[in-house]
């Protein structure tokens, strides 16, 4: 077999991977498993996208478009940006991409070189820790833990920062905690990051999916930070969108025409008819967003108030994604032997808080993106496993 590249045998298959080989062999056994693990929205994409997709591409949508996408899908971007982040871009100022996995790729590789170090939230959504990798770079994590509400302790970052640190990422509401950074610590972080010069990612991909009452802000808002952020969003999480593949890149025009020249020459350009149906979902009703978030919202009350009934377990009510993070150190296992211990004994499938870096050890990530009546029926087999445990002697 022809031998991999040095940079590709660094990066493994992906551990929630694993954990998923064993629920299709499971469910190809008849064994009925409920499904808490994957990080998609149940609902459909709202009609009226769809349509409007269709309808373009019965109209010739079929063709080349520019390589940052079309202009009118640019333009009511910068609308959105402005309104809602009072963020100004020039439309030349954004990249349509493939879906926000296709700018976390580009504007980690567009930047950084070998031996450039990136601080990198711990624990974090995989690709933040593996494209820098695959760039010859490496992801240094900065802890978010449950005791400091999962905000970002500016001290971590000083203790962590070197003169080899380039880049800063931000996953603001954050996939796996389901945690909203503060108006205040994204101040903190701001200055942290002018003090050191750093280009800073700010993924805002959970933007939308906020409860009771709060506020996304971006960083790139603050002041000085307009010119070193590169901000990252897309369609998939707010308008169930996961399959379209689209989302955008903003940024000021310098960091733009680098990470363009990279854009175009990996994917020239994202679907017309992808773009269309994102162009209707911010222009249309913004109606279906506010009834997902609202039915999120039912649930993470519904599952946060079972689990935090349950033995050994307990989390914190998440504001912001469809994620809870669940401390399960009482229970006496780590975080991989509780996630095959609830697939196998309560066929409930979770995904390991290791697999999204060493801070996760002692949780597990449940996605309650799933119906309610899947919601109840996997709180009742999760509680029965909880009190089948033999509970650990607690220290003296
Ligand atoms: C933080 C974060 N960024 C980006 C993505 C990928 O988004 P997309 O489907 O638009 O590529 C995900 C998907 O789970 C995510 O959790």
């Amino acid at each position: 077999m022809m031998r991999q590249s040095k940079k590709m045998e660094a990066i493994p298959f992906s551990p929630i991977r694993k954990i998923f080989a064993e629920v299709d062999k499971l469910k190809s056994e008849g064994v009925d498993v409920i499904g808490l693990g994957i990080g998609e929205p149940d609902f459909d994409t709202p009609a009226h996208i769809t349509d409007a997709m269709v309808a373009a591409t019965r109209n010739g949508a079929t063709h080349y478009t520019p390589n940052k996408g079309i202009p009118e899908l640019r333009k009511a971007i910068c609308r959105k940006l402005k309104d809602e982040d009072t963020l100004e871009y020039d439309s030349e100022e954004i990249i349509c991409t493939v879906g926000v996995s296709e700018g976390v790729f580009v504007s980690l590789s567009a930047f950084l070189d070998p031996g450039d170090e990136v601080l990198v939230p711990d624990p974090s959504w995989l690709n933040y820790s593996h494209v820098p990798t695959m760039n010859g770079a490496t992801s240094i994590g900065y802890p978010l833990l449950e005791k400091n509400n999962f905000q970002i302790d500016v001290r971590d970052l000083e203790r962590l920062v070197t003169p080899r640190t380039k880049m800063l990422v931000i996953l603001d509401p954050s996939n796996p905690l389901g945690g909203v950074q503060e108006r205040e610590t994204l101040e903190k972080v701001a200055r942290f990051a002018i003090a050191h010069d750093l280009l800073v990612i700010s993924d805002e991909i959970y933007e939308k999916i906020l409860f009771d009452g709060r506020k996304h802000y971006s960083i790139a808002a603050f002041p000085g930070m307009r010119e070193r952020t590169i901000v990252l969003n897309g369609f998939a999480k707010a308008y169930a969108m996961t399959g379209w593949r689209i989302g955008y890149i903003a940024a000021p025009a310098d960091l733009i025409q680098v990470m363009n020249r990279m854009h175009m020459y990996i994917v020239t350009h994202t679907s017309s008819q992808a773009q269309w149906g994102a162009f209707a979902a911010l222009e249309g009703s913004q109606e279906p967003v506010r009834e997902m978030v609202e039915e999120f919202r039912k649930r993470r009350d519904y599952v946060c108030e079972r689990l935090n009934r349950m033995k050994g377990v307990s989390c914190l009510v998440p504001g912001g994604a469809f994620y809870i993070f669940l401390n399960i150190s009482g229970t006496g296992k780590n975080s991989e032997e509780f996630t095959r211990y609830l697939l196998h004994e309560a066929n409930v499938a979770v995904v390991p808080g290791t697999a999204f870096g060493a801070c996760g050890e002692g949780y597990i990530r449940i996605s309650y993106a799933t119906s309610i009546e899947n919601l109840e029926k996997a709180m009742g087999r999760i509680e029965r496993a909880l009190d089948q445990l033999e509970q650990p002697v607690p220290a003296l």
